[in-house]
Order: structure tokens, then C-alpha cells, then sequence
């Protein structure tokens, strides 16, 4: 059986963290969809569009990903993309709660699709978008934290 896997989120920007996540996650199945999640009350710091691109950009070493965006519940667009398996990233026990809540919700709707953990490597456990966004808007450097395609865009965003 082709094994799809969906690893969602926001990434807004991607991360050196999230590439880890796409790299290890790509392996678990024939094929990974990388869906970003439109969340129309709340305005992005990038397009839902430069996020596709980024996404695109900084996955092109690996044939088996696509980036899709999405609108709506998450496990509606897994059973759409024929997804059997979705993967979150967990950088500490902080991120349980949350996760622990969705991974639920998402298992009584549709029970059929299995949420799976990744552990972050532990060099991206702190970082998180929402860093990469404030050192970035205070002008810091954040080619550590993000891929060099994502740090291009921010630079051209910033100045
Ligand atoms: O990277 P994030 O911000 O943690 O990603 C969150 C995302 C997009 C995965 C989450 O907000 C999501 O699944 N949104 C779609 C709505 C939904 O299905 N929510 C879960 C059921 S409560």
C-alpha cells in the first residue's frame, strides 16, 4: 500500500526545525505533503503564497514532498490528500499539552489517521517561527535558524 504522510503547520517562516522534520519525515512513507494551514481570522507575517515558495525552495533536494496549502480541519485535508499518517514535531514536554489536545480532536473525528511525534533534534528544541519572526523584525541574524532560501526572503522583506 503507498503510505502518504501529511506534516502540517503554519510555517510562518519555515525553520532549520521544521527542514529537520520534513527531511526525517519524508522517509516514513512514499510520499510526505508539507500542508500549510490558512487560518482565515489571522493575517500571516508571509503570504500563504512565500510560505508555498520558501517551502518549496528549501525542499527540492527531495523528490517525495509537496507543498500544498489548506483552508479548514486538518484531518478533512488528509483524508483529501489520501494521508494515512500525520506527523507533529515535539520540541519538549511544553509542546504536550498542545499537542496532546489537537492529536486527540483529530483521532475522535477520524480515527483512521494516525498522528506520529517526531522529537526535535535537540539544536532546534528552543526555536519556533515565532522567534525567528522577532529576531528578525529587530534586526538580528537568523541564518541559524532558518534555511538559506528562508533567510534570503526575510532579508528581502526587511530592508
Ligand atoms: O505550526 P502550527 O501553528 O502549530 O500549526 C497548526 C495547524 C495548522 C496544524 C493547526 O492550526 C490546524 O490543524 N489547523 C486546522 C484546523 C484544525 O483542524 N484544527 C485541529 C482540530 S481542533
Amino acid at each position: 500500500m503507498l503510505r502518504k504522510v501529511l506534516y502540517p503547520g503554519s510555517f510562518d517562516p519555515p525553520t532549520l526545525g521544521h527542514l529537520d522534520i520534513i527531511e526525517r519525515a519524508s522517509r516514513l512513507g512514499e510520499r510526505l505533503v508539507v500542508g500549510i494551514g490558512i487560518n482565515s481570522e489571522k493575517s500571516g507575517w508571509f503570504s500563504v503564497e512565500e510560505r508555498l515558495e520558501m517551502l518549496r525552495a528549501c525542499t527540492a533536494h527531495l523528490p517525495n514532498v509537496e507543498i500544498a496549502a489548506f483552508e479548514g480541519l486538518l484531518i478533512h485535508f488528509a483524508q483529501q490528500k489520501g494521508c494515512s499518517v500525520m506527523v507533529r514535531g515535539m520540541r519538549a514536554v511544553t509542546d504536550f499539552d498542545y499537542e496532546f489536545r489537537i492529536a486527540m480532536a483529530n483521532r475522535t473525528l477520524a480515527p483512521e489517521i494516525e498522528t506520529v511525534f517526531l522529537l526535535a533534534r535537540d539544536e532546534y528544541s528552543f526555536l519556533a517561527s515565532s522567534i525567528v519572526r522577532e529576531v528578525a523584525r529587530l534586526g538580528g541574524d537568523v541564518t541559524a535558524f532558518v534555511p538559506p532560501a528562508v533567510a534570503e526572503s526575510i532579508a528581502r522583506r526587511t530592508v
